[in-house]
């Protein structure tokens, strides 16, 4: 039977799964594009890559708005969401509507942490797969999409009535779980080997280590006015707040989600330590975002820990200090822009 992909926000992230994805004879991998409508209708994309031959990407349909891929009228499988999460910018949930029927997974692939609430708050009865990767992948021109390296997916079950020991098992569990399993199934068969299962709770846990790292490198990125990650790591004073914030982001997350911290996930002075190493010299994304002048992840990656660690009544004072700093440099900016 053949599996019916959208790909929602076909930029970099999503256009490489996609694309890997749409190598497997069984699936069939449409994209709903905006800005790079015209290019990718035309030519499709061109994927590179430094471990998969150079391919080009003809989706199955691409679309230039939500509102013609409902037309389509097409039972999708999987939506894949690879837009940037800008909740304080537009409720991306709101674009699925009307193309998520019974048989339906949400896949979310962003990073930042609260991001399937919207998703599920909109659609209670459907299944929502949170998804971690730590792929690098960009798109220079429209169409275009540089994988850089990695490719690494992790992927479980958003089941949150299962938090703290939680015993409330639904029904509908094992058939999200089964959805979970099958898509990683389908990365592998694609030529992603380290396409990953987790079940909720692990998934969750995979979810604020890589914001640790995020919420470390990238404002501090933009904050220092352009480093790399590897200058901040090798910088003494920028090294020490970088573990500084990766060490509070990893202390919080177990007194949040009600469980130790996993002992196979990396510690924050194994991330500093190759990230010294790796001379790349590349930046975060942020950096990227805040050199065009767009908006960028700030209340996924910065915003929604802290307020969820303040439900709990806990603080990460060197997380908050970042949030507000580059928050007002975000609306000084936009300030100086009208
Ligand atoms: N790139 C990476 O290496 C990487 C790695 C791990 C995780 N992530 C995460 O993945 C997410 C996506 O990042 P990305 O780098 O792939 O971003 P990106 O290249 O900017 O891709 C996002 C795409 O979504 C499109 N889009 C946004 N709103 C849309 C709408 N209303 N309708 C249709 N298309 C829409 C954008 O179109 P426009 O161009 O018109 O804005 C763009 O093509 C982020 O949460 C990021 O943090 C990225």
């Amino acid at each position: 039977m053949t599996i019916r992909i959208l790909i929602v926000g076909a930029g970099a992230i999503g256009t490489f799964y996609g694309s890997r994805l749409a190598t497997l004879t069984n699936v069939k991998v449409s994209a709903l594009c905006r800005s790079n409508y015209r290019a990718v209708k035309a030519h499709g994309f061109k994927v590179t890559s430094p471990k998969y031959p150079e391919q080009t990407f003809q989706p199955e349909h691409v679309f230039s708005s939500p509102d013609e891929a409902r037309k389509a009228g097409i039972q999708w499988d999987y939506l894949l969401i690879a837009t940037k999460a800008l909740p304080d910018v537009h409720d991306d949930s709101e674009l699925l509507e009307g193309l998520v029927g019974d048989q339906t997974s949400i896949v979310l692939l962003q990073n930042g942490l609260g991001i399937e609430e919207p998703y599920a708050e909109r659609f209670p009865k459907s299944a929502i797969l949170s998804a971690v990767t730590i792929a690098s992948a960009s798109q220079p021109e429209h169409g275009i999409i540089k994988h850089n390296r990695w490719t690494r997916i992790s992927i479980g079950p958003w089941l949150p009535h299962l938090d703290h020991g939680g015993s409330g098992a639904q029904s509908t569990d094992e058939a999200i779980i089964s959805k979970g399993a099958k898509l990683v199934e389908l990365l592998k068969a694609s030529q992603i080997p380290d396409a990953e299962e987790y079940d909720h709770a692990g998934l969750q846990f995979v979810r604020w280590h890589k914001i640790a790292i995020n919420a470390a490198m990238n404002p501090s990125s933009v904050l220092s006015g352009g480093c790399t990650n590897q200058e901040m790591a090798k910088d003494s004073e920028l090294g020490e707040h970088l573990l500084g914030v990766m060490v509070e982001i990893l202390n919080t997350a177990p007194k949040i989600l009600g469980k130790p911290l996993p002992s196979a996930l990396a510690s924050p002075e194994k991330i500093l330590e190759s990230t010294r190493r790796n001379d790349s010299g590349s930046r975060p994304s942020m950096w990227s975002d805040w050199e065009k002048g767009a908006r960028m992840e700030l209340e996924v990656i910065l915003g929604n820990p802290i307020r969820m660690a303040r439900k709990k009544g806990l603080e990460m004072p060197r997380l908050q200090t970042m949030y507000a700093l580059i928050k007002g440099a975000q609306a000084n900016r936009e300030k100086a822009k009208l």
